[in-house]
This record gives structure tokens, C-alpha cells and sequence, in this order.
């Protein structure tokens, strides 16, 4: 049976991979399924090229997990959607958040976060494709948190074992505590801001700082710059300086790679390792992308008050 064909990412990362020749009918090979698995828990995130529709979309995010609806979406009927499990992620001129960065007007601007961070249990991961895409701007970054950890100092390794990190939902990623903010916002799309009411967010996530990956034995920065609050039980200036000294680290621009949008493109990454952030476009540019969210649970997250739990 034919198969598909691996490369790296372009630049210079540890992390990710590119797939090509990958068909529909091949999907329903186990030794395909297996090898895109095993790909995907080594390398972190895949660029899957040559790839079109929604259909494909889905079958592919099945290897993978089941895929899901997004939880700040289960029960909302009013808003237009492609299907289900899938979360549109659109910017047009008038429509999505907006925001000054370095002196431009940027739509669809998301800082370095993994997804839902906000709540208990956190999505395994997703699938990304274009449905309009800019003419100028609109990259997806990705970090490794695998390769941010091997990389720490010694003594920020012995710093962060153990510890805990505080989340809660941030509509305005202006006025976020930690990690790369936008110097002021201009617009919240209504969505966002109605997002921000759902019961389930009235209520502080925790996560590990720091996990081991079941299937390697590899250790994982688990940080969300976006969504942090501080560390469990240092909730202080000492505690946030610490924080931020791994945020820093973890988010300096050399350990990201940023992918440029083609039509045919599909990225699935995994969200128990990877961070990743919308660039956002030029506020007169349109980008609207589709994202599985593919479920599962590592079983490390849990809420302030543990009666929560039920919620979710
Ligand atoms: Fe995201």
C-alpha cells in the first residue's frame, strides 16, 4: 500500500514535520494511522500539504482522537457554523477582535497560549485549515515545550518541578498578566466577550508547570503565557518574577516556528506540548480558518474548588 512521505519543517527545529502525498483512501490503512500517530507524538506538530476539505478534515482529526465540539460552543445555536466540532476562527474588517501592535491595527491577533488552559481538562489537540486567507500576515506560531525544557537552566529545572499554574479565561490579551501582550485593544469581537459569561469560567483552572510525556518519558514545559495568573500558593512578586523568568524563556522567538498559510495546507499539533499564536493580519485583510478540536484529557488539570469538576 502506498504511503505518504515525512520531511522537516523549513528552518532550523527540532520539532514538527512535513507531510506530502497523503490521500484520502490511505487513510483507512492501520499502518498509516499508526505512523502518523507515532509522527505525531515525536515531532509535535505536523504540516500536512496537498490536503483540501472539510471532509478530510475530519477523518484525519479522527486518527488522532475524537473530535469534538469545543466547550464554550456546546449550546450556543445563533452562531453561523461549518459543522459542529468545528471552531471558526474568522477575522474580516468590522468582524474579530482588533488590536494596536508596534503601531498597527492587527485583526485576529491570539498571544502564545496552548488551548483551554481556562478550564480542567485539556484538548489533546486540533486540526487548522484555511478557508480565506490573507494576502499579507496570518502565520500560526508553534513552540515545543519539550525542547524548551531540555533547553532550561539546571537551576530553573530544579525551580519549577512540582509547582502549579493558576488560569483563568482573558477575553482582552492587552490586559494580560504574563507573556507577549498587544499594546491596547481596539475591538472584542462579541463572541468573545459573551465566551467570557459561560458558567464554567466563573472559576480558576490548575495545571502542572511541569509534566512528563507518557509515551517518551520527555518532560514538558506546561505553561499558557495568555491565560496565567500566577503559581499556586505564590501568588506574590516573587512567584510571578519566576513565572515570568520561564515564560520569558519559553517564548523567546528563536524556538518558534512560524507557518506561512498556503491553500491545500492542514496543521494538526499536539496541545499537550505545543504552544502556539495567531499573528493576526492587517485590519483591512480577511483570514478565516476551521479547527477540529480532537478530545482526550491527560488527567493532570483540576479547578481551585473541586466541586467544579462537574461542570465540564
Ligand atoms: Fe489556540
Amino acid at each position: 500500500m502506498a504511503s505518504f512521505n515525512v520531511g522537516p519543517l523549513p528552518g532550523d527545529h527540532e520539532f514538527g514535520a512535513v507531510v506530502t502525498g497523503l490521500t484520502a483512501d490511505m487513510l483507512d490503512d492501520p499502518k498509516v494511522r499508526q505512523d502518523l500517530t507515532d509522527l505525531w507524538v515525536d515531532k509535535g506538530v505536523i504540516v500536512f500539504r496537498g490536503v483540501e476539505g472539510l471532509e478530510l478534515q475530519i477523518a484525519l482529526s479522527e486518527i488522532f482522537g475524537e473530535p469534538a465540539e469545543h466547550p464554550l460552543l456546546v449550546g450556543i445555536k445563533d452562531q453561523p457554523r461549518t459543522h459542529h466540532v468545528i471552531a471558526d476562527i474568522n477575522y474580516a474588517e468590522g468582524h474579530g477582535d482588533l488590536y494596536l501592535i508596534n503601531g498597527e491595527e492587527i485583526g485576529g491577533y491570539l498571544p502564545w497560549h496552548f488551548d483551554l488552559a481556562y478550564v480542567n481538562k485539556i484538548n489533546h489537540g486540533g486540526i487548522l485549515r484555511p478557508h480565506v486567507l490573507p494576502n499579507r500576515g496570518g502565520q500560526t506560531g508553534f513552540i515545543d515545550q519539550i525542547t524548551t525544557y531540555d533547553s532550561l537552566p539546571q537551576r530553573l529545572k530544579d525551580e519549577i518541578e512540582g509547582l502549579e499554574v493558576i488560569y483563568t479565561y482573558q477575553t482582552d490579551s492587552s490586559q494580560a498578566k504574563f507573556g507577549d501582550r498587544p499594546d491596547k485593544c481596539l475591538h472584542l469581537s462579541p463572541e468573545i466577550v459573551r465566551a467570557a459569561s459561560h458558567p464554567v469560567l466563573q472559576q480558576r483552572a490548575i495545571h502542572p508547570l511541569v509534566y512528563t510525556q507518557e509515551e517518551t518519558g520527555r518532560k514538558v514545559v506546561n505553561i499558557s503565557p495568555w491565560h496565567a495568573q500566577g503559581i499556586v500558593g505564590r501568588e506574590n512578586a516573587e512567584g510571578d518574577a519566576l513565572l515570568r523568568e520561564v515564560i520569558d524563556f519559553s517564548i523567546r522567538p528563536e524556538r518558534a516556528y512560524f507557518h506561512t498559510w498556503e491553500a491545500g495546507d492542514m496543521v494538526l499539533w499536539d496541545n499537550w506540548r505545543m504552544m502556539h499564536c495567531a499573528c493576526g493580519v492587517p485590519s483591512g485583510e480577511q483570514r478565516r480558518m476551521g479547527r477540529t478540536t480532537i478530545s482526550g484529557d491527560y488527567g493532570l488539570g483540576r479547578w481551585e474548588h473541586a466541586e467544579e469538576d462537574e461542570l465540564v
